[in-house]
C-alpha cells in the first residue's frame, strides 16, 4: 500500500496521542520497515494493521473507534495530495459514484503498484444510495471513516449506515448512504 497511506496514520497518532505513544507504538510493532515511509513508497499494508492494534493496546482505545477516525481524517487528506484527479463542485453523490470509475482508476495510472478496493453502488433514489465495499485487505472500517469524512468535507451532506451488519466483515461491507443536506 502506498506509503502516503503510512504517513498520514503516524501524522494522525502524533497529532492525537503524542511522538512519545507515536514511538512506543513503531517500536514495538517489529516492522519490516523499521517504520520508515515515503509517500511514493509501497509497503505491506500488514504493516498499518499491525500499528493500528499496538496504538488500540497502549491508548486503551477500542480498535474500530480508532479506524474510524483514521479514515475520517485520511479523506481531506487524500483530497489535498491529489487535487488533480477531482473536479469542481460535484454532488457528493456524483462524487462517490465516481470513484470506483474515476479517481481509484487514476490513482492506479499515477501508481500501478496500487491496489484500490471495489466500490460498487445502488442507487435508491434522489436522497438515497447504496456503497458496497469489497477488498483482499480489511479496510471496511476505514472505508466507513473515508465516507463520514466525505461527509463532512460536504457540510455534513449524508448520514452512513452499516446495511445488513450481521452479514457485514473486515472485507466486505454496504452502507446506506442518506442525504442530510437538500440539493440546491
Ligand atoms: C469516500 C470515498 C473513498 C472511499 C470509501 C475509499 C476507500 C478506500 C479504501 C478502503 C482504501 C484502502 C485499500 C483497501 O481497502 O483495499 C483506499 C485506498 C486508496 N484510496 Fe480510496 N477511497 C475513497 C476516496 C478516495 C479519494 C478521493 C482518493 C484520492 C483523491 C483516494 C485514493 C486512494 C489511494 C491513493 C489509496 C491507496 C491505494 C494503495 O496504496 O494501494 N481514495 N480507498
Amino acid at each position: 500500500m502506498k506509503g502516503m497511506i503510512f504517513c498520514e496514520f503516524l501524522e494522525m497518532v502524533e497529532g492525537s496521542f503524542g511522538l512519545a505513544v507515536m514511538d512506543e507504538m513503531v517500536e514495538s510493532s517489529d516492522l519490516p520497515s523499521g517504520g520508515i515511509y515515503t509517500a511514493v513508497g509501497t509497503y505491506d499494508h500488514q504493516e498499518l494493521i499491525t500499528m493500528v492494534i499496538r496504538l488500540s493496546q497502549i491508548t486503551e482505545t477500542p480498535l474500530p473507534e480508532l479506524l474510524l477516525a483514521y479514515g475520517q481524517n485520511l479523506f481531506s487528506k487524500l483530497m489535498d495530495s491529489l487535487p488533480g484527479l477531482l473536479q469542481d463542485n460535484q454532488d457528493c453523490f456524483e462524487f462517490i459514484k465516481n470513484i470506483d470509475s474515476h479517481i481509484h482508476v487514476e490513482v492506479e495510472k499515477l501508481y500501478p503498484e496500487a491496489e484500490l478496493p471495489s466500490l460498487s453502488f445502488d442507487t435508491i433514489d434522489d436522497d438515497n444510495m447504496v456503497l458496497h465495499y469489497q477488498s483482499c485487505r480489511p479496510f471496511a472500517t476505514v472505508a466507513h471513516g473515508l465516507l463520514l469524512g466525505c461527509s463532512v468535507y460536504y457540510d455534513n451532506g449524508f448520514s452512513v449506515n452499516v446495511v445488513n451488519s450481521d452479514q457485514a466483515s473486515d472485507n466486505e461491507i454496504s452502507f446506506r448512504l442518506t442525504r442530510t443536506v437538500a440539493v440546491v
